[in-house]
C-alpha cells in the first residue's frame, strides 16, 4: 500500500505537480486569461513573446505564488468590457478600489520590455458621463514579498496603474507610464503608484505622464524610496490623504523622494491630512523630499493639514494626523502663480520639526510668496516664510 502510494505520488509529481521550467504563450484569439492563469500555476517562467498580444477578458487572480517570473516582451491588453469588469473586477474596501489583476506571493518578477495596456480610452469617456463607474487598477501587488517589476511600459490605465497593497520588499525599476486621453475627457485618477500597508518599497528610474498623483503614500506606507522619476502632468508626489476614516490610524514613516523632475503638474511635493469631525488619526514622520526640479507646477511645496476642511472647522476640529520631521530640501523651478510654497498646519501644534532648505522657486512674474500657518519652520529657507500666524 505504502509503495503504491509512493509510486502514485511520484507519477503525479512527474506528470502534473512538478512545475515546468518555462512556458511561452501565444494569443488564442479569444480570452487569454485561462491560459495565462494555467501557465502561472504550472510553469516557473511564463514568457509572452514580443509579437504576442494577450487579450485579458476575465479577471486574473494570481495570489499565493512562489518563485515565478513573467517575461513580458509582448503586450497584455485588458479588454475594455465595461459590463464584465463592473461586476467582476476584484474589490478592495480601501477607497473602494477595483482591479483587473492581483499578483501576490513570494519571489516574483515581472519584466521583459513589454507592455501592460489598460485600454483606458473607453473608460475615460464612459466615466465622463458616469462618475460612479469603478475603473479597474491595472496591477495590484497583493500580499507580495520580494517582488521586482522592471523594464515595463504601462499605458492608459482606466484608473491607478499600480497598487502596492500589503507588500514587503517591492522594487519597481524603469517603468514607463503613459495615460493620455485622445478625447476631451481626461485620464482622471490615473495615479502611477499607490503604496498602502506596505514596507520596504523602491520605485526608481521611471517616466510617468498621467492625470493624478505620480506616486502616493497611503496609510501605512513605511520605508519607501522614490528615486529618479520624471513626472509630467501629474498631481505630484503625495503623502496622503491620511486620517480620513474614523477609527483608523494611518502611519507614513521613513519615506524619501529624491531626484524628481516634476513638470506641468498640480503639485510638487505634498503632504495632506484630514481635519474636521468624524475623521481618523495618524502620524506622518520622517519624510524627505530632496532634489526636485519643477517646471510649471501649481503648488511646488504643500503641507495641508486641514485637507477638505475650512479654517473655522479646522480650528474647532484640528487634524489628528500629526506631521513630524519633514524635510523639503533643494527644490527649484517654476510655479504657475505667486504662491510657490504653502505650509498649512492645523492649530494646536500638530506639525513639528518642519524643515526647508535650499529653495529656489520662481513664480511666472513678480515676487514669490511663501505662506504658512500654525507651524514653526526650520532650515535655511525658513526666513522666506516669515512668521506664521497661530490660531
Ligand atoms: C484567489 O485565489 C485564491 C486561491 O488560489 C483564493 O484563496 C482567493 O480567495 C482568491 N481571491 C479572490 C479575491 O478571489
Ligand atoms: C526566485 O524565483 C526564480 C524563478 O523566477 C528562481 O530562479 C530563483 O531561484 C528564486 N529565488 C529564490 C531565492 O528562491
Ligand atoms: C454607472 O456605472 C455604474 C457602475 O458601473 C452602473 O451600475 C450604472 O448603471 C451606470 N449608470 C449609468 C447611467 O450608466
Ligand atoms: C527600460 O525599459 C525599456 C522597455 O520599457 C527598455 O527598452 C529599456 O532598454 C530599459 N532600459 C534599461 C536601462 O534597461
Ligand atoms: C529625466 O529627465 C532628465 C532630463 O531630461 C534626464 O536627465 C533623466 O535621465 C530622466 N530620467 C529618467 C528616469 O528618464
Ligand atoms: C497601521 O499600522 C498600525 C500599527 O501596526 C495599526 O495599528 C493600524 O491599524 C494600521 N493602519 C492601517 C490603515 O492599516
Ligand atoms: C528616516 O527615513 C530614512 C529613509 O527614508 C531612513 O534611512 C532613516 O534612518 C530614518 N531616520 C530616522 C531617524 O528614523
Ligand atoms: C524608521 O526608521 C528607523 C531607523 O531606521 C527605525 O528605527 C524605525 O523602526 C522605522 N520605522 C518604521 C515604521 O519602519
Amino acid at each position: 500500500m505504502q509503495l503504491f502510494l509512493t509510486l502514485l505520488l511520484l507519477g503525479l509529481g512527474a506528470s502534473f505537480v512538478q512545475a515546468q521550467a518555462s512556458c511561452s504563450l501565444t494569443a488564442s484569439g479569444g480570452d487569454d486569461s485561462p491560459q495565462f492563469l494555467n501557465a502561472i500555476r504550472s510553469c516557473s517562467t511564463v514568457s509572452i513573446p514580443k509579437t504576442t498580444i494577450l487579450n485579458i477578458a476575465t479577471r486574473l487572480n494570481m495570489t499565493g505564488l512562489t518563485n515565478k517570473h513573467i517575461n513580458l516582451a509582448g503586450t497584455i491588453r485588458f479588454k475594455p468590457d465595461i459590463p464584465y469588469w463592473t461586476g467582476n473586477a476584484f474589490f478592495f474596501p480601501f477607497q473602494s478600489q477595483v482591479t483587473f489583476w492581483i499578483f501576490g506571493g513570494k519571489n516574483l518578477t515581472l519584466n521583459g520590455g513589454g507592455t501592460l495596456d489598460g485600454a483606458g480610452q473607453l473608460w475615460y469617456d464612459t466615466f465622463a458621463t458616469n462618475s460612479t463607474l469603478r475603473r479597474p487598477i491595472i496591477l495590484t501587488l497583493f500580499q507580495a514579498t520580494d517582488v521586482t517589476v522592471e523594464n515595463i511600459r504601462m499605458t492608459n490605465g482606466p484608473e491607478w496603474h499600480n497598487f502596492v497593497n500589503e507588500g514587503t520588499n517591492i522594487n519597481f525599476n524603469n517603468i514607463t507610464i503613459s495615460a493620455v486621453s485622445t478625447s476631451s475627457h481626461g485620464a482622471a485618477n490615473t495615479d502611477g503608484w499607490n503604496v498602502y500597508r506596505s514596507d520596504n518599497v523602491v520605485i526608481q528610474n521611471s517616466v510617468i505622464t498621467n492625470g493624478d498623483d505620480c506616486v502616493a503614500f497611503k496609510p501605512n506606507a513605511t520605508n519607501v524610496l522614490v528615486s529618479n522619476l520624471n513626472c509630467t502632468g501629474s498631481h505630484g508626489i503625495s503623502v496622503g490623504s491620511l486620517g480620513q476614516f474614523p477609527g483608523m490610524f494611518d502611519i507614513v514613516q521613513n519615506v524619501t523622494a529624491r531626484n524628481i523632475r516634476m513638470s506641468n503638474a498640480q503639485n510638487g511635493a505634498r503632504i495632506k491630512a484630514w481635519a474636521g469631525p468624524n475623521v481618523g488619526s495618524g502620524i506622518v514622520k520622517n519624510v524627505t523630499f530632496i532634489n526636485f526640479i519643477e517646471s510649471k507646477v501649481d503648488h511646488p511645496i504643500v503641507i495641508d493639514q486641514c485637507y477638505m476642511t475650512d479654517a473655522t472647522t479646522c480650528a474647532q476640529f484640528p487634524s489628528n494626523t500629526f506631521i513630524q520631521d519633514i524635510f523639503f530640501n533643494t527644490i527649484s523651478g517654476t510655479g504657475t502663480s505667486s504662491v510657490v510654497a504653502t505650509l498649512s498646519c492645523s492649530p494646536d501644534a500638530r506639525c513639528d520639526n518642519i524643515n526647508v532648505n535650499n529653495l529656489n522657486l520662481t513664480p511666472p512674474s513678480g515676487v514669490a510668496k511663501y505662506t504658512c500657518q500654525n507651524v514653526q519652520v526650520f532650515g535655511n529657507a525658513a526666513p522666506l516664510f516669515g512668521t506664521c500666524t497661530k490660531t
